[in-house]
């Protein structure tokens, strides 16, 4: 695992969209893996300033769908990723993939996904959050994780967690489709992105706990290319040696 420790928020952003671009000039037709959340907004945000950045030849494959929401609810993510990146890019239509939040047949919407993700000769950079209780996608905290795209129940935490978005607890919706473990693991580079003191003890234990399905983001550090991006405050609880500030 590769960490940076960045001043703030906007350098975490910069510096993160920095590397997303210079993927897709190394390889026009890279495979993203998107994530939604606060954290990644600057990201995006960063990526759209960049005019000269070229997305024709990218794919994006999105990590999570709320389920029983329709597409362009303003709180799907299927919207959330229209507003904050798609259509201010030059990414053909054809190229983008989110999960269905309203499939008729659940089964068959996950294997298709994972299909999907295969046929695109699976996932070059898969960028990430983390969940304060450790999830990565909507992979929650279990004694067995999923390898391939599923449907969660989504655990308490995460429902008040995402409450901010939404005007109350009751609103967020209790499933979501995810993709799984497997799919994660198997992107050839994974950037993980984590802002604020309230993520420093996740943080902490993603880089130097054990290793455990109790912390899903725990098994990254079996992962070849890592690269973990955090703010000051994030970073906080790391250890000395761990933080590779900058
Ligand atoms: C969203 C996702 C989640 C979030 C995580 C952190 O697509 O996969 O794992 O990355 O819940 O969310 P924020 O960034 O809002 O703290």
């Amino acid at each position: 695992m590769r960490i940076h420790v960045l001043e703030d928020y906007q350098e975490l952003s910069h510096k993160a969209a920095s590397f997303v671009a210079s993927q897709i000039i190394l390889r026009p037709h890279s495979v993203l893996g998107l994530a939604t959340g606060s954290t990644p907004r600057g990201l995006y945000s960063h990526l759209i300033q960049m005019e000269d950045l070229d997305f024709r030849g990218v794919q994006t494959f999105n990590l999570d769908e709320y389920l029983g929401l329709e597409r362009d609810h303003p709180h799907s993510y299927y919207y959330y990723m229209q507003e904050h990146l798609f259509r201010h890019i030059n990414i053909s239509r054809a190229g983008i993939h989110i999960p269905p939040g309203q499939p008729d047949d659940l089964e068959q919407a996950c294997r298709e996904y994972d299909r999907a993700i295969t046929a695109a000769g699976g996932i070059d950079l898969q960028i990430l959050g983390i969940g304060h209780n450790g999830h990565i996608g909507f992979n929650e905290p279990a004694s067995r994780l999923k390898t391939a795209t599923h449907v969660v129940d989504l655990s308490p935490t995460t429902i008040e967690a995402n409450s901010r978005f939404f005007s109350s607890p009751e609103e967020v919706p209790r499933r979501a489709i995810s993709m799984g473990l497997g799919s994660i693991m198997r992107a050839r580079k994974i950037l993980l992105l984590a802002s604020g003191g309230d993520k420093a003890e996740i943080v902490a234990r993603t880089v130097g706990g054990e290793i455990t399905t109790r912390v899903p983001a725990s098994l990254l550090q079996l992962h070849q290319e890592v690269i973990i991006m955090v703010d000051k405050e994030a970073g906080s609880q790391l250890p000395r040696g761990q933080d590779g500030s900058e």
